[in-house]
């Protein structure tokens, strides 16, 4: 299941060298899990095709001295604005899993999101990465057991919060059904053991297959405003894609909003997230904060999410290849070449901060 870390003069020397060698070497069961999308992939491709049909106009001759990638995001500072995106068993690709990703984040200095459905006990991993506290939950079928897995991270020392509301099904994943994906033995949600699943019922009326099983589960607003005014941490929410959901969870006390598609792994035609990302941030002003993931590749592509009107931006799939190809090291690699690159980004284009990337920079031929 591991792969052995490679000597450092054997790692790959660029992002694109990791991509290829994680796609070459993983199974192909791995393969449809991690890098393949729903349905046709439309949603994933667009989700890359839009960034790299975006035009970035740089400015000249600007005074560079003194210049930073840090931004302050909801009270904390971050070297730069990125976060590692959750994203559910690490196990998959590399023994240590989740610790090791979390030990390549500390190293860097940058933070991850730690998954629900982590493959690896919270506390381990928050003691393998104490600088990354934040958690994302699922909804787990009902207000208390969604609240009492809250809790938990909070008393396992996260502070910041994210709830996932894209994927309250799993979405049409052709990809693993022809690679007949399923989690090994020992791998699994191992921080959800002690929830019971929500019983479904199932009616004499029942219309539909699926509907009539899951809906009474699922949460509405009126569920997350309770959640919202019940915790005592701030709570994001992710997987929003329409202004109006946005100025929804702006009203109802939400942290913030993340502009995602699931990485196109759960409704196949959902618009790509950087062609979403404009009307949202107008939609609830420059000043709440709107955070956005799927499909940034390169570091280029974090300036241009922000020059959109993104806080900061999460990433998927690079990781994910960096600890397939090796381990904690592979990780910690991504992660620098993202901010170098960065930063280059930002230094070719005529920005010393964060605050200097304007929207006026970026052109979208979508
Ligand atoms: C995910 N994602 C995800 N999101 C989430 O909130 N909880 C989760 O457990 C998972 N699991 C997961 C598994 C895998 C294999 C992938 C690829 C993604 C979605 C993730 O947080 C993020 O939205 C996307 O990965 C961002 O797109 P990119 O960067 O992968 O293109």
């Amino acid at each position: 299941m591991s792969f052995t870390a490679p000597d450092s003069d054997q790692l790959p020397r660029t992002l694109n060298d990791y991509y290829s060698r994680a796609r070459a070497g993983m199974s192909p069961r791995n393969r449809a899990y991690f890098l393949a999308g729903a349905g046709d992939g439309q949603t994933a491709s667009a989700n890359e095709t839009a960034f790299q049909q975006a035009e970035v106009t740089p400015r000249m001759l600007r005074d560079l001295r003194g210049g930073s990638t840090e931004v302050s995001l909801l009270g904390q500072k971050l070297v730069a604005p990125f976060l590692i995106a959750p994203f559910a068993y690490h196990r998959l690709l590399h023994d240590a899993g989740e610790s090791a990703t979390a030990r390549a984040a500390e190293a860097q200095s940058i933070k991850m999101v730690l998954s629900a459905q982590s493959s690896e006990p919270l506390d381990r991993v928050r003691s393998s990465g104490p600088g990354s506290d934040w958690f994302q939950l699922h909804w787990l079928g009902s207000r208390e057991a969604t609240q009492a897995l809250a809790q938990m991270a909070l008393d396992a020392g996260f502070t910041r919060l994210i709830l996932t509301i894209d994927a309250p099904v799993q979405g049409v994943r052709d990809r693993e059904i022809e690679a007949q994906f399923q989690l090994p033995p020992d791998v699994s949600a191992v921080n959800l053991a002690r929830f019971t699943p929500p019983a479904f019922t199932s009616r004499e009326d029942a219309q539909s297959i699926i509907f009539d099983h899951i809906a009474e589960t699922l949460p509405t607003w009126a569920d997350i405003a309770w959640l919202i005014e019940t915790l005592e941490a701030p709570l994001l929410l992710k997987g929003v894609l329409h202004p109006e959901d946005a100025a929804q969870a702006q009203r109802i006390g939400a942290a913030g909003v993340i502009v995602s598609n699931h990485g196109g792994r759960v409704l196949d035609r959902a618009p790509s997230t950087l062609s979403a990302l404009p009307a949202i941030v107008a939609k609830v002003g420059p000043d709440y904060p709107v955070l956005m993931d799927g499909g940034i590749r390169r570091g280029v592509d974090i300036l241009i999410a922000l020059a959109l009107g993104a806080k900061a931006v999460l990433i998927g799939r690079p990781i994910a290849c960096g600890l397939a190809v090796a381990g904690d090291l592979g990780v910690s690699h991504v992660l620098r070449l993202l901010r170098d690159e960065l930063e280059i980004a930002m230094l070719l284009s005529g920005c010393a901060t964060v605050q200097d990337i304007e929207r006026d920079m970026v052109h979208l031929k979508l």
